[in-house]
C-alpha cells in the first residue's frame, strides 16, 4: 500500500520515564500517523507497554511531550486520553462481565433521553451499528463475561469505534486467539484502519507483523533503536535491533535420542472429562516430545491430566514404569512431575512477592523435605543465574513481582520450575508473550534438562517451534491422538494434516 504522506495524527516526543533502579524509557520519540498499523516491537521490559500506558494516561511521563494534529496536549489521566481519541486495548480487558454486549460497548456514552433518563433502545442501536460497521458477529444481549476472549476483544474494539477512536493501541491482541480468530482480528483491524484509525500494535510474533503492520518501531533498553517500513525490514534485521546481536542459531540442535533410553512416562488410555478421550503415548529420558493441534484439541487437558490438575477419569500414568494414583498436584509434584503453564496467575506467581521469593517458593512442603532445603546463599546464587540466562530485565532479584513487565513476569514463572529436579517437565505454551532472545534461552535450557536425563513434553500452538524443538511429534486432535511422527517425518503439511483431518478419512 502507498506511503501515507499525511503529517503525523500523533506524535511523543522524548518521552523518558523511570522506575527506582529502572529506566524504562529513555527519550522515545514515536509517531502514529491516520490509516497505519504500526508495530511497536522490542525484548520484554524494553519499555512497550510503559510507552503507551503514558499514551493512555494511565501513568505520567517524567519528560517528554505529546502532540495532537500539530498542538501539544497535557494527558493527566485516562479521560484526557478519551477526549483526544485514544483508546487502548490491554491484555487484560476492560469489560464489565456481568453487562450485556451492548451495555459494554456503550458504557460511559449512553444515550440520554429529555429527562436524564437513559435511553436503552438507542444504546442497542448505536451498539449494533458500531458491531456491524466492523463486519462483526456479536450477541448484543449476552453478558459479557460468557463469551470467547476473541469475541470479548472485538467488544473491546467496538467501544474504540463508538467512542470514535482515532488511535488505537493493542497490546498483544493475538497472544490468545486461534489462527482462525487472528485473521478475523486482522480482518477488524483493515476495517478500522481504512476509516483512518491509527493503530499501535504490540506484538512478540514477529511473523506475523508482514501481514498487519504498515510500519515497525524497534525499542532497546527504553531507546528507540531503530524502525522503518515493514517491507523493507527483513525479520532477521528485525531481531538483531531487538536483541542487540545476531541471532543466526534460533534453535539449538537437538542432541540424538538415545534409542536404549528407558521410558520416563508412560501414558496409557488416558481420560479426562470431555476433553481427553483415551490417550497413550511414551516420553523417554532424554527426550523432547512435542505436542501439536488446534488451539482446543485437548492439550492442555492432557498434560493437566497427566499432573493430576486435573484428577483423571481413566487410564493409567505411569512414572519410570511405577503407575501413578495421584488424588491431586501434591502426589504429582512428589512423584517429580513438573507441570509449567501459561497461565501465571494460576501458576501461583505471587505478584506482592520478590523474584527471588518467587523462584524458590517452596511450592509444597512434600517436595522441599524430599529433596533438600536450598540454603539462602545458594537460593540467591542460583536465582541470580536464572534471571541472567532467561535475560530477566530487573535492576535487583529483590523487585517486586508486579512491578515486572508482562514477559519478564512469564519468565520468573519458568524460572521458578527449572529449580526443581522433575523427571517429568510438562510445558504448556512456554513461550508465549516472551521475546525472541530469551525464547532461544528457553529452548536451551530444555536441551539441558533433556540432557540431565529428565523427560520434556511441550504443548505449543507455535508450529516452527515444535518441529524446531521435539525429537518427536504427538498431534493431537478432539482429544485423541491423531498421529506421532518422528523430527524426520514432521513436516509443517504433516502436523497440519493430522490436526485437521478427520480419523480414517482420506
Ligand atoms: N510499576 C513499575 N514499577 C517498577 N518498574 C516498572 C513498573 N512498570 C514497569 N517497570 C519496568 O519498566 C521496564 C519496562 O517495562 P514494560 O512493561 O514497559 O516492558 P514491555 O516492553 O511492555 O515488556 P513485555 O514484552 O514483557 O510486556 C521493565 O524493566 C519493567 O520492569
Ligand atoms: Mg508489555
Amino acid at each position: 500500500m502507498p506511503e501515507p504522506v499525511a503529517a503525523p495524527l500523533l506524535e511523543m516526543r522524548g518521552i523518558s520515564k523511570s522506575f527506582p533502579g529502572v529506566r524504562a524509557l529513555d527519550g522515545v520519540s514515536f509517531e502514529i500517523r491516520a490509516g497505519e498499523v504500526h508495530a511497536l516491537v522490542g525484548e520484554n521490559g524494553a519499555g512497550k507497554s510503559t510507552l503507551m500506558k503514558i499514551l493512555a494516561g494511565a501513568q505520567p511521563a517524567d519528560a517528554g511531550e505529546i502532540v495532537i494534529d500539530g498542538k501539544a496536549v497535557q494527558i493527566a489521566g485516562p479521560r484526557d486520553a478519551e477526549r483526544y481519541g485514544i483508546a487502548m486495548i490491554y491484555q487484560e480487558f476492560n469489560l464489565v462481565p456481568q453487562l450485556d454486549v451492548a451495555a459494554n460497548v456503550m458504557l460511559g456514552r449512553e444515550p440520554v433521553r429529555a429527562g436524564g433518563w437513559l435511553d436503552g433502545g438507542a444504546a442497542r442501536a448505536v451498539a449494533a451499528a458500531a458491531v456491524k460497521q466492523l463486519g462483526l458477529e456479536l450477541p448484543l444481549t449476552r453478558p459479557v463475561g460468557r463469551l470467547a476472549v476473541a469475541q470479548q476483544q472485538m467488544v473491546e474494539i467496538a467501544k474504540a469505534l463508538v467512542r470514535k477512536a482515532r488511535v488505537l493501541v493493542m497490546d498483544e491482541p493475538t497472544a490468545a486467539l486461534t489462527d482462525r480468530e487472528i485473521d478475523h482480528l486482522f480482518e477488524t483491524i483493515r476495517v478500522l484502519r481504512e476509516r483512518g484509525v491509527g493503530i499501535v500494535y504490540i506484538s512478540h510474533r514477529l511473523e506475523e507483523l508482514p501481514r498487519i503492520a504498515d510500519r515497525i518501531t524497534v525499542l532497546r533498553d527504553g531507546r528507540v533503536v531503530g524502525g522503518g517500513r515493514v517491507a523493507e525490514l527483513p525479520q532477521h534485521e528485525m531481531i538483531r535491533l531487538m536483541v542487540g546481536r545476531e541471532m543466526d542459531q534460533y534453535y539449538p540442535s537437538l542432541p540424538p535420542l538415545d534409542p536404549t533410553a528407558p521410558v520416563v512416562l508412560s501414558v496409557r488410555d488416558l481420560r479426562s472429562g470431555n476433553a481427553v478421550r483415551g490417550v497413550s503415548f511414551e516420553a523417554h529420558a532424554g527426550e523432547i516430545l512435542g505436542m501439536a493441534g488446534l488451539v482446543g484439541a485437548g492439550r492442555t487437558e492432557i498434560v493437566r491430566a497427566i499432573a493430576a490438575a486435573d484428577v483423571p477419569s481413566g487410564g493409567e500414568v505411569l512414572i519410570d514404569g511405577k503407575p501413578l494414583h495421584a488424588r491431586g498436584p501434591r502426589d504429582t509434584i512428589a512423584a517429580g512431575i513438573a507441570l509449567v503453564t501459561e497461565d501465571r496467575k494460576g501458576q501461583g506467581l505471587v505478584l506482592d512477592m520478590s523474584i527471588r521469593e518467587n523462584v524458590s517458593l517452596p511450592h509444597l512442603e512434600l517436595f522441599s523435605r524430599r529433596f533438600g532445603f536450598v540454603d539462602r546463599v545458594g537460593e540467591r546464587r542460583a536465582t541470580r543465574g536464572l534471571v541472567q540466562e532467561l535475560r530477566i530485565r530487573t535492576p535487583s532479584i529483590e523487585q517486586r513481582a508486579r512491578n515486572l513487565s508482562g514477559g519478564n513476569q512469564q519468565k520468573v514463572v519458568l524460572a521458578k520450575w527449572l529449580t526443581e529436579r522433575a523427571r517429568l517437565f510438562l510445558f504448556d505454551e512456554p513461550t508465549r508473550g516472551i521475546d525472541v532472545g530469551a525464547k532461544s534461552e528457553i529452548y536451551e535450557l530444555m536441551v539441558e534438562l533433556s540432557k540431565q536425563g529428565a523427560a520434556v513434553v511441550m504443548v505449543s500452538s507455535e508450529l516452527p517451534e515444535v518441529l524446531g524443538m521435539s525429537h518427536r511429534i504427538v498431534v493431537v486432535r478432539d482429544g485423541t491422538i491423531a498421529g506421532v511422527l518422528t523430527r524426520e517425518e514432521a513436516t509443517r503439511e504433516r502436523v497440519m494434516s493430522l490436526a485437521t483431518t478427520a480419523h480414517g478419512a482420506a
